[in-house]
């Protein structure tokens, strides 16, 4: 709907390596930096009364960078929520992580637990960041928990399995059950593509490609995106004279 502040804002947060490389730095420095931009916008999002805000922190495809750009980035995620879950839980953020955990060094894993429970009875902003994610992975694996838990329920009955799909039983079983879909998709550096992030849950969102880097990426650029949403018209499939009641 026109003049709203989006429910859910979500954010690839791409170009650190870029940024880094300009000022003569290893691509690292461009993590690095980036971690004030995840305060700004998060501390943003709190301001606007913007319900979700999600960030794309490390794709699946990203395990395969070199093996010391992974290492520096898992122990910036670490760093980075040891250091913010204070700042979180006094400013009454949720704080969630979604993604394959399966791939996840141990030392990350207890870390992301150890903030989500700190932070899982806040009310305010909810902030999920997507990390060892992607779109295809999350499909695959509400559709395998899907038909499995299907056919036990059928075998239990003694009833012959008959698999009939249905929309909203497959969304429970994605990663984001419970998540309202993005109704704005950030992507920074000027790259126009999806990556392999939330496909399912992207239908109907709109998107948003400024130029600028993530590292250099504050409120006014955050601003600028929820006014260029405001001015656009969600038609969901139907004629703008149907939308607008004309
Ligand atoms: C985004 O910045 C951060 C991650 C993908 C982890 P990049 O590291 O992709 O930066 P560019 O795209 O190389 O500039
Ligand atoms: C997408 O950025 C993933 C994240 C920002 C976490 P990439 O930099 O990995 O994407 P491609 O490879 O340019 O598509
Ligand atoms: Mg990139």
């Amino acid at each position: 709907m026109m003049g709203r502040v989006p429910e859910h804002v979500t954010i690839i947060m791409d170009g650190n390596g870029r940024w880094a490389k300009k000022q003569g730095l290893k691509r690292v420095f461009g993590h690095k930096a980036g971690v004030e931009s995840v305060r700004q916008a998060t501390e943003f999002a709190a301001e606007k009364g913007i319900k979700y805000l999600s960030l794309f922190a490390f794709s699946d495809e990203n395990w395969s960078r070199p093996q010391d750009e992974v290492s520096a980035l898992m122990e910036l995620m670490v760093d980075a929520i040891l250091k913010e879950t204070p700042t979180l839980v006094k400013n009454n953020v949720k704080f969630r992580v979604i993604g394959d955990m399966s791939r996840l060094p141990q030392r990350v894993l207890d870390k992301i637990a150890s903030a989500e429970d700190t932070t899982k009875l806040n009310s305010g902003l909810c902030l999920i960041v997507f990390l060892s994610y992607s779109g295809k992975w999350d499909i695959m694996q509400a559709f395998d928990r899907y038909v499995n838990e299907e056919a036990s329920a059928a075998e239990a009955k003694g009833a012959k399995f008959k698999f009939i799909p249905d929309q909203s039983k497959l969304e429970s079983y994605l990663s984001t059950a419970g998540i309202p879909d993005p109704d704005l998709l950030i992507r920074t550096s000027g790259e126009q593509r999806i990556s392999n992030y939330l496909l399912w849950q992207t239908a109907y969102t709109e998107f948003y490609f400024p130029e600028v880097l993530w590292p250099d990426f504050r409120k006014t650029h955050f601003q600028d995106a929820l006014d260029v949403y405001t001015a656009r018209e969600r038609r969901y499939g139907k004629t703008g004279e149907q939308v607008n009641n004309l």
